[in-house]
Order: structure tokens, then C-alpha cells, then sequence
């Protein structure tokens, strides 16, 4: 399964333009408007409603000791590049003790460090070299499941009756012989008995697993050696929220809550609907209305931010939250209350799923999805993301095979010009591709070796940073490297990139910069413009007094598109825009509003004058 994947800057902050100010209007019918939305942020300066959050694969971003494996001291070491692109916060993928069946995601002991990432002093170090960096560390968090070697599960597995045997979530199953059993059930017999439902691990095969100590199955919603916590003990919620604890203690800025909406499963253990038809690993596709995004997870989620809102400093709750809609993402947030997590992840944006045949690349499910989010969750800041380490990357998912570079500048751009909080994965700023293995036995990823060739797992997209074009491409001194470097690196890295004024790096430098210093992007509201127009997503960002408004249009076409931004039911009353960034030399300097050429997949950031 794919997870579902030259600085004119300074001169860009721009003066005064009272003819060109928005005015804020009463609304109709009640409905929250982005005007209004406006005026939320420019009287609030918590830190994650502007930042730039950059995930780290810590296996892949540096490695500081040369044994293949990147690692803390390796992050440290980049702080310095992190910090010029302008990274507010980074998360890194789990550094916990691990035997690495998931790559961290499986972790043994939540309070200490892989020895293969580091030491406790290391993460002491990157977390106050971070702060010399005005960079914060964001720690993953994995709260569904522990590792089939954790303390705790191997307690909890060895009888029925020990302290921790309701620690994870047990069943004895069906005898074989019972009526009604499906085929899929039937396939998973132990010693007579076969598990009660018919639940299907993410990672392929049943989702129970039989241990004879106990003669009883446990749930496993990944693979089987993470066994699914028992969320409904509320000794499980202690002992998860005393380790978050402990890392809020040494300074952590938050966590980015995994597989966060997992936590529940139904305790009728009914069966899953199934939709028809095998997915990439032989299992029944299932709608997971019993293992997904059951309601009881909100109690959890607000006593926890309840318990990290006693830190002081800000600290933030991200949610790898897959929903499927608005509605449901708004959940997340508390709806009206704003009690649960601040930032869940709004993936309908970044990981559009177009019908077969057509292009993701779409300015109309854009801007509804964008439009939703920022007018649907009760004034919440919206978090917007295009990357990840469970997905292809977004380069190769929106390319048409022609304007790659184009088109990545255009993701970048919607990414860092909304109102949204902007999240990116290490090597997206560089347009590193993703580089999955050609042969089955080069994959590392176990979803990749059981699923092969359907689903080659997600190595394409884990691969080393590419820091230079020498060996190694810089990320080791060994040439053994955990994945090997990809043969793009010669090209696309960061030291050419940076010499390079049209680079997507350059353009991600000037964007992020950009952002920081203009008002209007920085803390003002946003309205969609020539909402029917199927091939050009434009906005404008209204602008606090005093400032001007930014308007923003994309062309998602491979055609030269003519637009005429219409500002008239903005209260916006500038007649022409004065560009601050462009990918299209052409687009230079000033232009009527009114006629706007857009050479294909360009990207135009405007000042309204
Ligand atoms: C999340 C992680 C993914 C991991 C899974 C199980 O989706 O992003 O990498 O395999 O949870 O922990």
C-alpha cells in the first residue's frame, strides 16, 4: 500500500498601499468566512501557525560516523543548512530503540536512543544546537503499537495473568469449527482456533497473530511485530503519556503523532465491510469502519493536549491524520472547542487520489480542498503536506514528464503561500526523485518483499540526501550506504542547487523568505479567485493595514493560460500587481490585473498596487 505522494526578497517587503487594503465585510448567514480568518492570525504569533516543520528520515539525512546509517550528530551538523532555508521545527522519524522491522516505527523503549542514531547526550546536543538555531525538534511519536520485543508486550505474552496481560489487545479467537467463519479467517488456524474477524494487517495477512503461550490471538494493525497497544487500559495512556513527559522534560517542541487515528478498534470485533477485489497484497480490500477513526480516540487526544499544554513554550500536537474529508479532519482539531491536536496533517490536499487516467495535477480539486480547509475548521490553522516517507514523492507524482521542474516549483508554491502551516520532507527543496529498487532482492522495506511486484514498498522514497555531486553524494564516508545513492545526485543535490539562481532549492529559499517578511503572506486571510477557471488556481492574500495584498496564480496547464484576476468581491481596489517572484522570466515587472499571462505551469507571486 502507498500511504497513499537571487534574492529580490529583501526588496519584497512591501510599503503601504492604503488604495489597495481589504475590507473586511459582515457575513451572511453565519458562515465563517476567510475574511474573517484574516484578522485570527495577526494577533496571535505562535510560533507553529507560520512555520516551515521539515521531516527527517534520520537514516537518510546525514551520517556523522561512516557506517552507512545516517544518524543525530549527522543532523547537528546540517543545522546550519536547515536554518538558511528557513526551517522553524524538524520532525524526526522515530530515533527510539528498535529492531528496525519498520525501520523505527517499532520501537522497544520510548525513553531512550537507537544506538545506531546516537546517545541521549547526542539528542541533548541537537536539541540545544537546535535552539542556537531558532530550529525546534519535533519527536515521532508511535502510540498505536509497540514493538513485539518492547518490555512490555514480551510481559504481556507470556500468560494471561500477568501484571501487563491486558496491556495489548487479546482475543482467543473461533474455534474452526464455528458457522460463518469467512475463507480469510479459515487460512489463519492455530491449534483449532482461527481469529475472530475478518481484520486485515495494513502491511498484509490477517491482523491477528497466534501465541501459543497464551493460546490466543493478539491485533496488529502494521505488521505482527507491532502489536496493537489496548488503548481502552488506562494504565497504556500512563505509561505513553509519562514517556511524552519525559521528552517534553529535555526540551522536544511536540510530537507527530503516528498512525494516530488506530488507536481503537471496535470492541465487537465485527467483521469489515469488503469493498470487492484484492489489494497489492493478496488481502480482501475491507472500508475499515472498525479500526479507523473510531470516536473514543478524541478523549484520548484531548487529555493529552491537556498534559502537554502544561509545558510552557508552545509545545504542538501533529497528526499523521489520513480522513477521509474536512469534516472529519475538523474532529481532530476539537472542532469549536480547539482542544484536541493543533496541527493534524490535511492530507486531500497533498495526496489528491484523480480518477485512473487523469492528472492529480487539477485546479478545481485544489481549490475546493484548499477552500475547505480554510474556511471548515472553526478558525483552526490548517497544515498543509506534499511529502512524506510513506509516499512517493511529490515530484514524481505531479510531473507530466516535461515540466518536472515547473511543477514542483507550482507544489512549492501553493505549499508556502497559503494560510497554512507548511510541512516538507528532507530532499523535496532539492527535487530529488524517487528511486525505487529495480530487483526484489535490493528492497528493505518488508511491505516491498511481501508485496512485490505490485507494491514495491517505500525505499523510492527513503534514499540518502544528495548534499553534493562528490562521493556519496556527501551523506557518507562509506560507500556501503544503508540504500544506495541514487545516480540523479551528479545533478540534483544541494551544493550544485545553490549555485544555481533557477534551482528549486533557490526557489524554495526565496519562498521561505518570502513568507517571513511579507505581511500579507505571513499573517493575512486568503480568498479564492476565478473560482471556475479549470486550469489556473489563483488567491489573493489580504493584507493587514498598512500592507499590501499578495495575489498568487498558478497554471496548472501545459497551455499558456490569460486570466484576469477580479479583486471587485475582495474589497481590494489596486488595479495592477508588481511581481516579487515568478518561475516564467516573462511575468516581469508589473502587470495589469486584467491580463496575465501564464506560460505553462508557471507560478506568479504579485504585489497589488
Ligand atoms: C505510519 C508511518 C509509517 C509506519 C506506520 C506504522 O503510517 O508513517 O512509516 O510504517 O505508521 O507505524
Amino acid at each position: 500500500m502507498r500511504f497513499l505522494s537571487s534574492l529580490a526578497v529583501a526588496a519584497c517587503l512591501v510599503s503601504a498601499s492604503l488604495g489597495a487594503q481589504i475590507a473586511h465585510k459582515a457575513l451572511p448567514n453565519g458562515a465563517v468566512s476567510p475574511d474573517k480568518l484574516a484578522a485570527t492570525p495577526s494577533h496571535d504569533e505562535t510560533w507553529w501557525k507560520h512555520a516551515f516543520v521539515y521531516e527527517i528520515y534520520p537514516r537518510s539525512f546525514q551520517d556523522s560516523n561512516g557506517d552507512g546509517i545516517g544518524d543525530l550528530n549527522g543532523i547537528t551538523q546540517r543545522l546550519d543548512y536547515l536554518q538558511k532555508l528557513g526551517v522553524d521545527a524538524i520532525w524526526i522519524a522515530p530515533m527510539f530503540p528498535s529492531p528496525q522491522v519498520d525501520f523505527g516505527y517499532d520501537v522497544s523503549d520510548y525513553v531512550a536512543v537507537d544506538p545506531q542514531y546516537g546517545t541521549m547526550a547526542d539528542m541533548g546536543k541537537l536539541i540545544a544546537q537546535g535552539k542556537a538555531h531558532n530550529v525546534r525538534i519535533v519527536l515521532d511519536f508511535v502510540l498505536n503499537h509497540t514493538s513485539d520485543k518492547h518490555q512490555w508486550f514480551l510481559e504481556s505474552a507470556a500468560s494471561r495473568t500477568n501484571p501487563k496481560a491486558d496491556w495489548y489487545v487479546w482475543n482467543d479467537g473461533l474455534p474452526v469449527s464455528t458457522s460463518g467463519l469467512t475463507d480469510y479467517q479459515k487460512k489463519y488456524e492455530h491449534e483449532g482456533m482461527v481469529p475472530p474477524n475478518n481484520w486485515v494487517s495494513v502491511f498484509g495477512g490477517s491482523a491477528w497473530e497466534w501465541v501459543p503461550a497464551r493460546k490466543q490471538f493478539y491485533y496488529h494493525k502494521f505488521y505482527k511485530q507491532q502489536p496493537d497497544l489496548n488503548w481502552r487500559n488506562p494504565a497504556v495512556e500512563k505509561a505513553m503519556f509519562d514517556s511524552m513527559g519525559f521528552w517534553l522534560d529535555k526540551g522536544v517542541a511536540g510530537f507527530r503523532l503516528d498512525a494516530v487515528p488506530t488507536l481503537f478498534e471496535d470492541t465487537k470485533l465485527r467483521n469489515e465491510p469488503e469493498k470487492g477485489g484484492l489489494n497489492a497484497q493478496g488481502d480482501p480490500n475491507l472500508n475499515t469502519i472498525y479500526t479507523d477513526n473510531l470516536p473514543e480516540v478524541h478523549g484520548v487526544i484531548r487529555r493529552m493536549r491537556a498534559m502537554v499544554s502544561k509545558y510552557p513554550g508552545d509545545r504542538v500536537l501533529i497528526g499523521e491524520t489520513y480522513l477521509p474529508n474536512t469534516v472529519e479532519l475538523d474532529k481532530w482539531y476539537g472542532g469549536a472547542q480547539h482542544n484536541e491536536l493543533q496541527l493534524p496533517m490535511d492530507m486531500l490536499v497533498g495526496f489528491p487520489r484523480p480518477k485512473k487516467g487523469t492528472s492529480p495535477l487539477n485546479a478545481a480539486v485544489f481549490r475546493q480542498y484548499i477552500s475547505e480547509v480554510e474556511t471548515q475548521i472553526h478558525g483552526s490553522q490548517p497544515l498543509l503536506v506534499f511529502d512524506n516517507h510513506d509516499n512517493v514523492r511529490s515530484i514524481d507524482r505531479f510531473t507530466d514528464g516535461k515540466h518536472t521542474n515547473q511543477i514542483a516549483k507550482l507544489i512549492a508554491t501553493m505549499l508556502f503561500t497559503t494560510r497554512a502551516t507548511a510541512m516538507s520532507y528532507y530532499g523535496a527543496e532539492i527535487g530529488m526523485p524517487t528511486t525505487t529498487p529495480a530487483r526484489k532482492e535490493d528492497v528493505k522495506d518488508p511491505i516491498g518483499i511481501t508485496g512485490w511486484p505490485k507494491e514495491k514498498g517505500r525505499d523510492g522514497e527513503r534514499t540518502p540526501m544528495q548534499w553534493t555531486p562528490g562521493p556519496q553524494a556527501g551523506f557518507s564516508t562509506n560507500s556501503n550506504t544503508w540504500l544506495p545513492i541514487p545516480k540523479s545526485y551528479k545533478k540534483i543535490n544541494v551544493q550544485t542547487e545553490t549555485g544555481a539562481p533557477d534551482s528549486l532549492l533557490n526557489w524554495y529559499m526565496q519562498l521561505l523568505a518570502l513568507r517571513r517578511s511579507n505581511a500579507a503572506l505571513h499573517e493575512g486571510g486568503i480568498v479564492m479567485l476565478n473560482k471556475d477557471n479549470a486550469d489556473v488556481l489563483s488567491y489573493v492574500r489580504t493584507a493587514p493595514a498598512g500592507s499590501a495584498p499578495v495575489v498568487i496564480a498558478v497554471n496548472m496547464s501545459a497551455q499558456p493560460r490569460t486570466i484576469t484576476l477580479d479583486l471587485s468581491g475582495t474589497g481590494i481596489t489596486g488595479q495592477t500587481a508588481k511581481t516579487l517572484m515568478t518561475s516564467d522570466p516573462s511575468l516581469q515587472p508589473v502587470t495589469s490585473l486584467t491580463n496575465v499571462v501564464l506560460p505553462p505551469y508557471t507560478s506568479w507571486i504579485a504585489s497589488v498596487q
